[in-house]
Order: C-alpha cells, then sequence, then structure tokens
C-alpha cells in the first residue's frame, strides 16, 4: 500500500512511513496518514489514494448509528444588534471615549434601578441631602486605600463627581468585604449616608441577574457541544485527540446516543493560533500562514456530518482586530458554510438564548479579584453575570470604545459559554448555565512556566431538553 500511495504522488514523511510499516489496518493507517500529513498534502491527494483503495479502506459506519439530529432543521437566530460586527464606527477619539462610558453607564444603571428604601439620587443633587441615606448609581473612576485602611472611592455618573469611603469600623465590617470586589469602571449601586465631602457606604450592589429564575430548556431532544482554543496551526495543537471527536461526531465510539442528537457545535474563540500573537511566537507554530490556519478549520467544518451546524466566534489568536469587541472571522478565512458571529454575540439556538464570549479579560480579572484563579473560570463567569458586564476594568485587557459599550450583558442569557484560559469549568448561576470549554492545545512553554495547567480534549455536550450537561474526554477514547 505505501507503494500504492506513493505512486499516487502522496508524500509520505518518516514518521507516516513506520506507521505503514508496523501496522496491517489499513483504516487506521490512512485516517493516521491524514493526520500527520495534514500540513504538507491536500485533502484531494489523500482522497484519491482512498479512492483507488477503495475495497480495502472503506470505512464503515456503524448500522446501530441512526442520527437523530438529522431529522430536525436547525433553529439558529443571531441577535445582530447584541453585536458589533459591521457596526464599528469608532475614532479611538476623545469623543469616542465619552460616548463608550455613557453608554455602559447609561444600560448599566437600567438594570440598577428599581425600587429602593432610600432616595435615588444623582451626585449633582447629593449635597441637598447631607445628614441622611441615600442610594446612587454611579461608575467607579478611581479607587484607593486611605492611610487608616479605608477603601476611598472616585465616582461619578452622567451629572458629576463625588468620593465615597468604606470603612470596616462602626459595624460596617461586611460591606468592607464586599467592597474587595469592586472593580476599577464597576458600575454599581452606593446606598450611604451623606457627610460632605465623602458619601459613607454603608452597602454595594451589582446589577446582578434576578434572584429567581427558572432554569429554561429546549423543547427537541437535541445536543450542544461546546468548544474553544483549538489554536490550529499550532505546535502544540492535539490533533489526535480532536480527531477522535470528529469521530465520535460520526457515531464511532462511546456515547452513541449523544452523537446521535448532536445538532450544534459552538466554537467560542482561538480558533487558530495566529501570526505574531506574542513574542517569538513563530518557534511554537507548524504552520505560519493564517489562511492555512484557517483551512484546518475549514477540513475540519468538512468532515463533521453535513447536518450538523457550527457557530463561530473569535478570538484574541484570531485573525480579526484586537480589541473587543470584535467582529466575526470573515469570510476569506472562514470559507465553509457556518455562522460567523462577533466576539461577543447573542444566539439564540432551539430557543435558549447563547452568550458567547470568548475570555479575554479573565486574565485582568483573576488578577483584580478575591478567590479567582485559572483553574475555576466558572468562578469568574459568575463575576461576568454579577456585573453585567463581560470586561469591567477599561485597560485591563484592549476595548475599542464603540459608540455603544457591547459587553454590556443587557439580556439574561440561559447559557454562557467561553474559553480562553484552557481549563473546563461549569456552574450554575442564578438560572444560567456557564460553560467553560477548555482547548484541544497541550500544555505551552508559556503555560508551564506561568503553571497553568489546561485540560485538554474534555468536550462538554448539553442536553438542551434535559438540561444534562456531560463532559466527553477524547484522550481516552
Ligand atoms: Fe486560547
Ligand atoms: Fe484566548
Amino acid at each position: 500500500m505505501l507503494q500504492q500511495l506513493i505512486e499516487k504522488g502522496v508524500r509520505i514523511t518518516l514518521e507516516a512511513e513506520e506507521l505503514l510499516k508496523n501496522s496491517d489496518n489499513k483504516e487506521q493507517l490512512l485516517s493516521k496518514l491524514y493526520i500527520l500529513e495534514k500540513p504538507f498534502i491536500t485533502k484531494e491527494d489523500v482522497e484519491s489514494a482512498l479512492s483507488e483503495l477503495a475495497p480495502v479502506i472503506e470505512v464503515k459506519r456503524p448500522s446501530a448509528f441512526k442520527s437523530i439530529a438529522k431529522e430536525h432543521d436547525a433553529s439558529i437566530q443571531v441577535l445582530h444588534t447584541k453585536e458589533v460586527t459591521g457596526k464599528s464606527r469608532t475614532n479611538g477619539e476623545i469623543d469616542d471615549f465619552i460616548s463608550y462610558f455613557r453608554s455602559r453607564h447609561e444600560k448599566l444603571a437600567k438594570l440598577l434601578n428599581g425600587p429602593s428604601k432610600f432616595p435615588n439620587v444623582t451626585l449633582n443633587e447629593i449635597k441637598k441631602y447631607i445628614g441622611q441615606t441615600v442610594r446612587v448609581i454611579a461608575t467607579i473612576s478611581g479607587k484607593s486605600e486611605t492611610k487608616k485602611g479605608n477603601l476611598l472611592l472616585e465616582v461619578e455618573d452622567l451629572t458629576s463627581q463625588f468620593k465615597a469611603v468604606i470603612s470596616p469600623a462602626y459595624g460596617r465590617d461586611k460591606v468592607f468585604e464586599k467592597s474587595k470586589y469592586i472593580l476599577l469602571d464597576d458600575v454599581v449601586a452606593l446606598v450611604g449616608k451623606v457627610q460632605e465631602p465623602y458619601l459613607i457606604v454603608d452597602d454595594v450592589e451589582w446589577p446582578d441577574l434576578p434572584i429567581t429564575r427558572e432554569r429554561k430548556l429546549a423543547e427537541n431532544d437535541l445536543v450542544v457541544a461546546y468548544i474553544s482554543d483549538t489554536h490550529f496551526g499550532s505546535r502544540y495543537f492535539l490533533e489526535k485527540y480532536f480527531d477522535q471527536f470528529i469521530e465520535w461526531t460520526h457515531g464511532r465510539g462511546e456515547a452513541k446516543e449523544l452523537a446521535s442528537k448532536l445538532k450544534y457545535i459552538v466554537v467560542a474563540g482561538d480558533i487558530v493560533d495566529g501570526i505574531g500573537v506574542y513574542p517569538n511566537q513563530e518557534r511554537e507554530l507548524v504552520i505560519k500562514d493564517i489562511k492555512k490556519q484557517y483551512d484546518l478549520f475549514n477540513d475540519f467544518v468538512e468532515q463533521l456530518p453535513d447536518h450538523i451546524e457550527v457557530i463561530v466566534a473569535p478570538g484574541n489568536h484570531d485573525a480579526v482586530r484586537r480589541g473587543e469587541p470584535m467582529p466575526a472571522i470573515g469570510k476569506d478565512l472562514i470559507t465553509v458554510d457556518v455562522t460567523s458571529v462577533g466576539n461577543p454575540s447573542s444566539i439564540v439556538i432551539e430557543g435558549l438564548k447563547h452568550l458567547i464570549y470568548h475570555g479575554t479579560s479573565m486574565d485582568s480579572l483573576i488578577a483584580a479579584l478575591p478567590n479567582m484563579s485559572y483553574n475555576h473560570p466558572e468562578k469568574v463567569m459568575v463575576e461576568y453575570l454579577k456585573r453585567r458586564h463581560l470586561s469591567t476594568i477599561y485597560g485591563g485587557n484592549l476595548i475599542i470604545p464603540e459608540k455603544l459599550d457591547y459587553l454590556v450583558i443587557e439580556d439574561e442569557p440561559d447559557i454562557l459559554h467561553c474559553g480562553h484560559v484552557h481549563k473546563n469549568g461549569y456552574t450554575l448561576y442564578r438560572g444560567t448555565l456557564l460553560i467553560n470549554s477548555g482547548t484541544f492545545q497541550d500544555q505551552t512553554e508559556y503555560q508551564v512556566k506561568q503553571g497553568h495547567v489546561p485540560s485538554p480534549a474534555l468536550v462538554p455536550v448539553y442536553e438542551l431538553k434535559t438540561g444534562k450537561l456531560r463532559t466527553l474526554d477524547f484522550k481516552s477514547s
């Protein structure tokens, strides 16, 4: 067979040659050959070699496998008003920053507005309430510790600025503990007594999700697989495990019942490793051409059963602008039939509202908040929902000041899907399912230095009707 392939013009690497010599399972050999050779030969090369050898290497689908998902039409609705694709209007000028922060303040203030025991006041009228307890909705524009160990906040709204103090004294230790979670650029409601020139804070409220929210399920018994951070092109990309995942979508291997219901695959960014994303990256790339990196993604989609719909959003390694919000990856790169959306984006799948956000701001939130770690991305995702914002600290990671703040979580999502930290994590928070879908990239040298241990090849798979979330391990299949 080796000779036949060489005659067909398929170039064989030494590694592939070893495999061909040492095994007589031709089907497995050819699939391995394609894996090993992929960066160097075209899919057509292998397919033409395969077709010649068809009687020997025909891939047999298990006869018991019947796709239920195939019987259903896809139900996907992209909420275009919630994302930036095609709508970026900023020049990065001072007016753009003003309208960006105004938009953030207005959207979050709307969520914080509500009945209160105390008068809701704006900062331009706060001095009329000296000696009284009031509630103000404010953006945190400065944060420092005083000599006495109190927290001093500079706050502003659309009318004026003021100062607020949070002290552990006089029985206020509870609010002082809470205040450790206040981030720069947070929009919060502060309840406190006006003692010029300060507001002495008694309580802090974030916009948050409503406490009583039922988890929503879908009518159709279909399955979504969530993936992210495939990093095609990286030398750490775990192609062997990724191909096991593709095999599973065809009902081969374990968890056939889930595969038969698989209708959607959602990809939350870092599709490719990119070019020039960090210094000396070229040493860690096996493919140094961005188009060819995306070709591996295009190949992946083509290898899936036709009835599976793929929804894809970019991350910080993808070939779109660096700052968030990011527009969808262009058709020049993703040439196959997928739903390409921005980062962040809102998509309704089978009636369930999905918020997809890559998670770049996890770095700055893990650094700034207590009790956060790269091992528990779901905890950071709870903080997104609590603040109803996906990237609170301006400058923590690059934000492009659009006229509207697309990073505000205006509507409550049924599912929040992130990636970026290469670690799986899940939780249920006030009726929203939070999923971090890990990675298909092995631990990089940088991650070794940082002490980050990724959880590759673990794919969360969600049954939309029953609400069961399971993790499939493609390292063991
Ligand atoms: Fe990544
Ligand atoms: Fe990332």
